[in-house]
């Protein structure tokens, strides 16, 4: 995807009504973790509904790498003979991880503690993306790394010979960190204990006490405080992924804002620290209901459907409230300019390091196309003139980030104008089939042959 020579070109016009049930893709979050904690148990994992994105593809590639078996049966099922909690081997090759900040940050900190060297790289953006916050803290457990400047990739791992356990309150808000440095210490002999400030997605730790980790967790004065006592076995379990809330986004906030739109979406994880967008779209008086709640492979899952919400109204969205939604402030920000009034995000200055500076490229592509938006470091805001207000009429780079073009392709369906997108094929890293569903459930976009 990196040397992609040829950018498609992507234009979303005016849609009149979607309606369906659309089945979206395994979490992906879900998928990544599912596949490394396979490679690092003792037996088979068996994985039914795991995202084949490319960046879930990648990190597969590279638990083969490691010395994992991964295989698709003819049922469609992925099953990992795993190797081990510190059985990893050393990869013969460079690993690429392509566009995938999770898949390389967990995957370096599963190798760390292992006697071997590895050797990571990515896509441009990728190797744009800051590496320190992970590598840092992974040198109090005896890791060394050697990078590219400000500890970008390539980036060479140096496994711990001898690690020793760690004790490390997470500065940024960081799942990826926090599951880097539990991963890191499956191999520290004693006791790694890891807090955080504000409360990031726990597929982690859900997983590692599925797989039979000595794991606990506790909530201390506003901190969580999570403990990972070392060396003990895991075990290969049957994981069933459910659908992603992030992916789920586009579709359920492209329904908001056409007019006539009425969809269905089933088996969406909505584990609380996944589901700010959800908050925050009824707050802004979205038609949403949450039907059949229930937990699946240790997740609380339900069925959502969505429908044409004319009134939204602008609201500020609390800085506690960003873990919990930090990849749908794209998507929040299109929904926003179709709500009256000012929609105000603070707390977010994460989103400037994702796959792309989000905050800034989201602003480029909503002032193109006639939508105000005011920006700080830590936060922006979005002026929206009411349900189908925005111009359109532009063409929006995405920086090879896919939830930048999924974004700018909703966009598009409720806009006065067409809105086209540089380059739709970052999309597969985390929904291949988004645009097939989008079609199928009545959206208006096509692929322009220029
Ligand atoms: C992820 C954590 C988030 C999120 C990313 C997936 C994960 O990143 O943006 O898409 O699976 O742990 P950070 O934890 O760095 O915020």
């Amino acid at each position: 995807m990196s040397l992609n020579p040829k950018p498609t070109v992507m234009r979303a016009l005016s849609s009149s009504s979607l309606k369906g049930v659309v089945s979206i893709p395994g979490d992906k979050s879900i998928s990544h973790r599912s596949l490394i904690l396979g490679a690092l148990a003792i037996g088979q994992t068996r994985i039914t509904g795991l995202l084949e994105g490319q960046d879930v593809l990648d990190t597969a590639k590279a638990m083969v790498a490691f010395g994992a078996v991964v295989e698709k049966n003819d049922q469609s099922e992925w099953l990992v003979d795993g190797v081990g909690v510190g059985g990893f081997a050393e990869p013969s090759t460079v690993v690429d991880c392509g566009n995938s900040g999770t898949g390389v940050r967990l995957i370096i900190g599963a190798m760390s503690t292992t006697p071997i060297n590895a050797t990571f790289t990515g896509d441009h953006s990728l190797n744009s993306r800051p590496m320190e916050r992970v590598t840092n803290p992974l040198s109090k457990f005896g890791v060394t790394t050697f990078g590219r400047s400000k500890g970008r990739l390539p980036m060479t791992v140096i496994g711990a010979r001898s690690p020793i356990p760690v004790k490390y309150d997470v500065p940024v808000p960081s799942a990826q960190v926090k599951s880097a440095l539990l991963l890191a210490a499956l191999n520290a002999p004693g006791e790694t204990i890891i807090t955080e400030k504000e409360i990031t997605r726990d597929h982690t730790e859900r997983m590692l006490s599925s797989f039979g980790a000595d794991i606990s967790v506790e909530n201390i004065s506003n901190r969580r405080s999570i403990k990972l006592c070392g060396h003990s076995e895991l075990n290969g379990q049957n994981i069933c992924v459910p659908s992603d809330p992030s992916s789920a986004a586009f579709p359920i906030c492209a329904a908001i804002i056409v007019e006539g739109s009425d969809i269905f979406v089933p088996n969406i994880t909505l584990n609380e620290t996944r589901a700010g967008l959800y908050k925050t779209l009824i707050e802004m008086g979205a038609n949403l209901s949450f039907e059949n709640e229930r937990e699946e492979s240790g997740e609380p899952v339900a069925d959502i459907r969505a429908c044409f919400s004319p009134d939204l109204k602008g609201v500020e969205v609390p800085p506690e409230r960003a873990a919990s939604m930090i990849d749908e402030y794209p998507i929040l920000s299109v929904v926003a300019a179709n709500a009256t009034g000012k929609t105000i995000m603070r707390g977010v200055k994460e989103l400037r390091v994702k796959e792309s500076d989000r905050i800034d490229v989201m602003a480029k592509g909503l002032r193109a196309n006639g939508v105000f938006v005011d920006e700080g470091e830590d936060w922006w805001v979005v002026k929206g003139n009411g349900m189908g207000s925005v111009k359109g009429g532009s063409i929006c780079q995405t920086f090879l980030d896919h939830r930048i073009a999924m974004s700018f392709l909703v966009l598009g369906l409720s806009s006065q104008n067409y809105v086209e997108i540089d380059d739709c094929l970052p999309i597969k890293t985390s929904f291949p089939n988004f645009i097939e569903l989008m079609l199928e459930i009545g959206a208006n976009m096509e692929v322009r042959d220029l």
